[in-house]
């Protein structure tokens, strides 16, 4: 019989000092549904002194050497909480190897090698787990694995990154410009130093690998997704989307039918009725479009040590729950199609389009004459004067990126009117 489920945590960091509070103040319950404490035995990490504090708060034993974990016999799970994709991915790998069973929080790491280090866990025979890759603290992964694999998911549109969520809202509640924006959420610790890869929908896109694999079963890489961020994103532009009815959002955006799937990242005008745009600063949604339940939301912080440290320990509570039932070891996600993509340019999308006409003069006649002889269905349009010009606010019927360059310039060529930019919605 199992005394213990023993686990050594690499880095103690955000994360890694979430997970001793968590299992501390949830000790009883967890007790009561694994039969058994979760015990740390160890924690590796670079500098004993400048964690010897936290170490000494929890009774935590700490150490720099990380074989003192892989190698240790008695440690049943090693949870990775370190980041990067180099270290980390050589530490999962030698404790693979060593049959422990390994929980990590690196979406980086699980977009890029998941499939590798799933095939060496089910080599090994152990469990490979990783709720806190996708958005923090909601637990969409087991969600999709489990209760909907009765379902069949036709869509799955995401607020999947904090970060240009916040800004976005910053932007539209505070009328800030993107720079004072990006600043802000700087200073509050919600981007980092190098924003890059959350500006530019690079986080989101490793988001939507996993949240792909795990609602299709399909492998997609970077190369499949169209990713754009939000640094082009103005706030004249939000203000026009909100007169409309619309905010601006990051979205990963999967839409499947018959042929295949097409997966994007970028931003889209959600429209005020729709659940998504009801998320607001660092808080990440999962809107899901399924033939069974028809439509479900989940919603919660995805970030933050608290709320991921729980996505990470709810990790050790079904591994430790599965080894005390000696169940036989089966993968986070069994789920595997073959990879089949549409072609990206007969994706039809609702657009929000903004024009410009050097023109005090009411132009809205000739634009919608214009859209009804190519045959597009115009929903909404506004127009309104500014600096001795119009700006026009449209939103059309569904489009593909095809004929939307060609009113572009059809636009442009036959109304004198400019087409300042253009965003898909939702
Ligand atoms: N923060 C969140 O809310 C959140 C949410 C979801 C997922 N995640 C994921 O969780 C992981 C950890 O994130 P975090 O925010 O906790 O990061 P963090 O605060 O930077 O902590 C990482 C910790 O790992 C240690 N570390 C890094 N490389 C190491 C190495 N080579 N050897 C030893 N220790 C090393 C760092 O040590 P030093 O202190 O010495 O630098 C630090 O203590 C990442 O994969 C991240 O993507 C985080």
């Amino acid at each position: 019989m199992r005394e213990y489920l023993t686990i050594g945590i690499l880095g103690l960091g955000t994360v890694g000092a979430g997970i001793p509070l968590i299992l501390e103040e949830n000790k009883k319950k967890m007790e009561t549904i694994l039969g058994m404490p979760i015990k740390i035995k160890k924690v590796f990490v670079r500098n004993i002194e400048a964690k010897q504090n936290l170490a000494q708060i929890y009774g935590i034993e700490l150490t720099t050497s990380l074989e003192e974990i892989v190698n240790d016999e008695s440690i049943d799970v090693v949870v990775e909480v370190m980041g990067g994709t180099t270290f980390a991915k050589e530490a999962i790998e030698q404790a693979l190897r060593n049959k422990k069973h390994v929980v990590t929080a690196n979406k980086d790491l699980i977009a890029q090698y998941g499939e590798e280090l799933v095939l060496l866990a089910k080599e090994n025979q152990v469990y490979l787990y990783y709720e806190a890759a996708v958005a923090g603290g909601i637990p969409i992964l087991r969600t999709l694995a489990t209760s909907l694999a009765s379902d069949d998911i036709t869509g799955l549109y995401g607020i999947i990154n904090g970060t240009t969520n916040f800004m976005l809202s910053q932007m539209a509640e505070q009328e800030l410009s993107y720079e004072k924006a990006l600043g802000k959420a700087q200073k509050l610790g919600f981007a980092e130093s190098d924003p890059t890869n959350d500006v530019e929908g690079i986080d989101a896109a490793y988001k939507m690998i996993i949240l792909t694999k795990f609602a299709l079963g399909m492998s997609l890489s970077l190369e499949d997704i169209s990713i754009q961020g939000i640094s082009d994103v103005t706030l004249e532009e939000i203000k026009l989307a909100d007169k409309l009815g619309y905010k601006i959002k990051l979205l990963g955006a999967l839409k499947r039918d018959e042929v295949g799937v097409d997966v994007e990242v970028c931003p889209i005008g959600v429209s005020n009725n729709h659940p998504l745009s009801t998320v607001e600063n660092e808080m990440n949604a999962i809107f899901v479009e399924s033939t069974g339940i028809g439509e479900s939301m989940f919603y919660g912080p995805g970030a933050g040590a608290k709320p991921t440290a729980t996505s990470v320990v709810s990790d050790l509570v079904t591994i430790g729950k599965n080894l005390k039932n000696q169940a036989k070891v089966s993968q986070f996600n069994e789920l595997s199609v073959e990879k089949k993509l549409v072609d990206k340019s007969q994706v039809v999308s609702k657009r929000m389009l903004f024009l410009q006409s050097k023109s005090e003069e009411s132009q809205l006649k000739s634009i919608q004459l214009f859209f009804e002889k190519e045959g597009i269905e115009i929903r909404k349009v506004t127009g309104q004067v500014e600096n001795s010009t119009t700006i026009y606010s449209i939103i059309t019927d569904e489009m593909t990126d095809f004929s939307i360059k060609n009113c572009q310039d059809k636009i442009s060529e036959e109304l004198s009117i400019n087409v300042l930019s253009h965003y898909k919605v939702l």
